[in-house]
């Protein structure tokens, strides 16, 4: 997977003058799955590498995967919350729903059904070596379900309904991006060329510590919700465990709460965090804390109004997911039409 990622790395430097060359011979699909609320590390990691490719003129699409939802979990509880907060802070962030489509999978049948005739191409070997399922499968601590080995061929849907030629995905999903070229090459070899074979993009922002110094990750608690107000984030900062010393060094082998609230305060206030350590200096953890409450709380200051402000008016969820998911409907019905076509199922679409 690491081979892959620097791989993909390397490619990115072409990548980026191909699109800035031509940024209408691209189509972005992306999106994640709601499980919580988005924070810090997407705003940095992905949602603003959205918004830097809307105003490229890329045709964007950002899909809220909601059935991978309960691929390693047994309740899709709040689900919806989180579909519409992350569509709030997709707002608020600045994507456009006149430019990118924000839809949700279980809106677009005919999308889920192209993962049929993906099934067929793809054989269970292939699905259980992918190195992203066997991790998650042993972190869900359960039975590994047929949606979880299967959901990278899902994936695969999601990208290919639209024919998405980009992808841009952390680390973790590049092998999903591969099976789905592997998929479209099978595809076009079987029935005729109509897929292209997407490329993956991963970015260079660095990986987001959390308040604890691991991985930010709203699963470990150590998240920074954009949604969270002023005070909320002043408790979760505030709750964080540092130590006694009152020399702030960045050091996140030994130090990392202290070394995730320098990573953190840094992101915002668009410094390193060695340099933020030396600010702080010998005036210990309790300051620390409160330069990074001040950091984060005046870097989220705009997203939280402008999120404020949209969510007053109480159908414009409803009406961007509603537009979003018209668009991906029409897009998949007549990609689907086309399969059945290539398959000899024309009958299908009478
Ligand atoms: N698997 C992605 C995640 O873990 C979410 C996702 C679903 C996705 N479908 C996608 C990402 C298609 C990129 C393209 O968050």
């Amino acid at each position: 997977m690491t081979d892959s990622y620097t791989a993909t790395r390397h490619r990115m430097p072409d990548l980026e003058r191909r699109i800035a060359d031509d940024p209408a011979g691209f189509r972005v699909l992306t999106g994640e799955r709601p499980t919580g609320r988005l924070h810090l590390g997407h705003l940095f990691g992905t949602i603003r590498e959205r918004v830097r490719l809307q105003s490229l003129g890329v045709e964007t699409f950002v899909i809220l995967a909601d059935y991978q939802v309960i691929t390693d979990r047994d309740t899709a509880a709040n689900v919806g919350d989180h579909v519409r907060g992350a569509v709030l802070d997709y707002l608020a962030a600045g994507l456009d729903p006149e430019r990118t489509t924000i839809f949700a999978h279980s809106a677009v049948p005919a999308l889920n059904q192209l993962m049929l005739p993906f099934l067929s191409l793809v054989s269970e070997a292939e699905l259980h070596r992918n190195p992203t399922v066997k991790a998650e499968h042993a972190a869900s601590g359960r039975a590994l379900s047929g949606l979880l080995l299967s959901y990278p061929v899902h994936q695969a849907a999601d990208i290919l309904f639209c024919k998405g030629n980009l992808v841009p995905v952390g680390k973790d999903n590049l092998p999903h991006v591969e099976i789905t070229r592997t998929i479209a090459r099978r595809f076009n070899e079987r029935y005729g060329a109509t897929f292209p074979e997407p490329e993956a993009m991963v970015t260079d922002t660095p990986e987001i510590p959390g308040l604890d110094g691991r991985k930010m990750s709203k699963s470990y608690g150590n998240a920074i919700a954009l949604s969270m107000t002023e005070d909320e984030t002043a408790d979760a900062i505030r709750r964080t465990r540092t130590d006694a010393d009152r020399v702030i060094t960045y050091d996140p082998q030994r130090r990392p709460g202290v070394s995730g609230l320098l990573s953190t305060a840094a992101l915002c206030v668009g410094s390193s965090p060695e340099s933020v350590a030396e600010q702080i200096g010998d005036r210990g953890s309790g300051a620390l804390k409160a330069f990074t409450t001040d950091a984060v709380n005046a870097f989220l200051a705009g997203h939280r109004s402008r999120r404020e402000k949209i969510a007053a008016d109480p159908d414009a969820v409803g009406q961007v997911l509603g537009a979003g998911n018209a668009r991906a409907n029409a897009l998949a019905q007549g990609t689907l039409a086309e399969v059945r076509e290539r398959m000899g199922m024309g009958y299908a679409n009478a």
